[in-house]
């Protein structure tokens, strides 16, 4: 079947965006080392995370390549059961400097209560991600991060949230759709592209999780996710 061009401009900016974030955090630990705002004692410390990052674009690519259809959602999920715990801190780390430079206080990464996810490593990774980027974005300067894990009947749950802007009753769902951005976001944040919660949502579709918004305006934003354990 053709696609319309408004389908392949919609998977254009899908993928865009599947590359762009390892591709942010690589050229700013690259940069930085260059620049000298890195101290040479650290450079051990970025450079694992930029080889990290390498290897998630790469398997990103050959998944495109894979998939001739380009098309990220339909791929086959190959299962495994992985500590999320452990991958949710490991994304942390790609946005430590972020983090230190607004003075964001992060709460709830200590490996207490670790739990499981079984799904597909590379697509899990993409949807935590953009949750966790999107908190470090949307969190105000000195405000405050908190994530937590628990399971129950089966599912692993991890809940993230952050201070700011926060998000209004009517946002909690549109702003899982496709390209939707706040005014606030658009204001504030420019660059965006409205992509990343939706990319979130069909990965957690496509694993039978659910996902789901909570806020207050001008107060904090929360996103719960459940999982297959
Ligand atoms: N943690 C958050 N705090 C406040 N608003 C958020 C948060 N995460 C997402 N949003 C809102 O949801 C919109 C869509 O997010 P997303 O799909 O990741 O796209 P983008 O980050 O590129 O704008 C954002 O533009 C913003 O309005
Ligand atoms: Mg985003």
């Amino acid at each position: 079947m053709k696609k319309s061009e408004k389908e392949i401009a919609e998977e254009v900016a899908t993928l865009s965006h599947e590359l762009r974030s390892p591709l942010t955090s690589i050229a700013g630990f690259v940069d930085g080392i260059l620049d000298g705002t890195i101290p040479e004692k650290d450079y051990m410390h970025y450079l694992r995370i930029v080889s990290a990052e390498v290897k998630r674009l790469t398997e990103i690519t050959s998944k495109m390549l894979d998939n001739s259809k380009i098309e990220l959602l339909d791929a086959p999920v190959s299962v495994q059961k992985f500590p999320l715990n452990e991958s949710v801190i490991r994304i942390f780390c790609t946005f430590e400097k972020i983090i230190e430079g607004k003075n964001i206080t992060v709460e709830g990464l200590s490996g207490d209560n670790p739990v499981t996810v079984t799904g597909d490593l590379g697509l899990i990774t993409q949807a935590l991600y953009n949750l966790i980027e999107n908190a470090v974005k949307y969190t105000n300067v000195n405000g405050c991060i908190s994530v937590s894990f628990s399971s129950e009947n089966g599912f692993s749950v991890f809940s993230i949230r952050n201070t700011g802007a926060g998000i209004s009753d009517d946002e909690k769902e549109k702003i899982f759709s496709k390209f939707y951005r706040s005014e606030s976001a658009k204001k504030n944040q420019p660059d965006g592209t409205g992509l990343g919660l939706s990319i979130t949502k069909a990965v957690v579709n496509l694993h039978n999780g659910t996902i789901y918004a909570d806020g207050i305006p001008d107060g904090f934003a929360e996103f719960t996710v459940r999982l297959p354990s």
